[in-house]
């Protein structure tokens, strides 16, 4: 495993980190065995970085992360969130108050079995909550008391991820980043470059399309609380399908397989400190952790330039 430094925060981080979202069954019913197979030969393959949040079922991820972490938490650069709320009256909603960021935070270092989180993002903030919310005294309060060592945000639009850099709080920004998404490598990535802020860059796989293993077959397969419920279906799914096609040339003689194409390019910009594929098992966190031992040759980083400012914006 290579490794990367997470911006200011100095934390050594692995290149290629774990996604927990999978583990509680956002893409389709999971087995406990295998999500913890899959958090066992992360670490047996020195991926350190492993992201979680409250809100991947309903704290279900950390529980289980806290399980898989049992005496051997010192060896994990541990991050996870809060501000989304997925129990109760208000599930759905979010919420950056600080006495449900104090309220929430402590329960997630329960669930997780450990004093303190590496990394605390606010999960999914609006522009007026970075600018104005005084939930940071909050992380700053926790950090003095040694729960957090770090704080940031996990964004969804440009604009968060601009106006979260410009801000100066956050140490580190999570956002969307791989070969179908690249709008932050020229709007985000040089102010946190020029500010320090480490990229933890997410949903490196496009939750799938950019393994390859998806066809038109698959229109409308996924339902129910399945994350590609709404998105992996009708023309939107069969564009993002004809995209990916024009991307298979990344795999050759160096490259084996789509999903460590998928994984060296995130890598290739050196604003990212490492990316997060989530590992349904022990198999795909393997092919994962080996996308960062490739490198996707300058002509083909090219040829991904002139198609990103074609086709596959368009
Ligand atoms: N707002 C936020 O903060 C936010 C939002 C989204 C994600 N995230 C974070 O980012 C992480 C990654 O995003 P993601 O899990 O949504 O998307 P992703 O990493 O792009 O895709 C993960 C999915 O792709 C499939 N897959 C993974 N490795 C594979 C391989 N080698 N070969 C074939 N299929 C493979 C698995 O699903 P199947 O086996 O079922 O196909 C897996 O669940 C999450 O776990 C979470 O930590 C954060």
């Amino acid at each position: 495993m290579k490794y990367r430094i997470l911006g200011r925060t100095g934390l050594r981080v692995s290149a290629v980190g774990l996604g927990t979202m999978v583990h509680a069954g956002h893409f389709g019913p999971m087995d406990d065995r295998e999500s913890l197979s899959a958090i066992e030969t992360a670490m047996d393959l020195g991926v350190n970085f492993i992201d979680t949040s409250d809100a991947y079922g309903a704290g279900y991820s950390e529980t289980l992360l806290g399980q898989a972490l049992r005496g051997k938490r010192d060896k994990i650069v541990l991050a996870t969130k809060g501000g989304n709320v997925m129990v109760g009256p208000d599930r759905g909603k979010r919420n950056f108050t600080p006495d449900y960021i104090e309220r929430v935070m402590d329960e997630s270092l329960k669930r997780l079995q450990t004093d303190y989180v590496d990394l605390y993002q606010l999960h999914n903030p609006t522009v007026d909550v970075i600018e104005r919310g005084d939930v940071w005294e909050v992380l700053e309060r926790a950090k003095k008391a040694g729960k957090i060592r770090h704080y940031g945000v996990s964004i969804n639009t440009i604009e968060e991820g601009i106006v979260a850099v410009n801000d100066g709080r956050s140490d580190a920004v999570q956002l969307e980043y791989n070969l179908l998404a690249q709008e932050p490598a020229e709007k985000i990535f040089p102010l946190a470059q020029k500010a320090n802020v480490g990229i933890i860059a997410r949903v490196p796989l496009r939750r799938g399309i950019l393994t390859g293993k998806l066809t038109a077959a698959d229109d409308g397969r996924f339902q129910g609380e399945d994350v590609r419920a709404r998105s992996f279906k009708g023309e939107p799914f069969r564009r993002e399908l004809e995209k990916a096609e024009q991307l298979r040339f990344l795999v050759d003689r160096n490259i084996q397989t789509f999903a460590q194409a998928a994984i060296a390019f995130c890598l290739a910009h050196p604003a990212v400190s490492t990316t997060i594929p989530g590992a349904r098992n022990a198999q795909q966190m393997r092919e994962n952790a080996a996308g960062a031992d490739v490198t996707i040759p300058p002509e083909h980083l090219q040829r991904l330039d002139e198609l990103w400012h074609g086709s596959l914006s368009s």
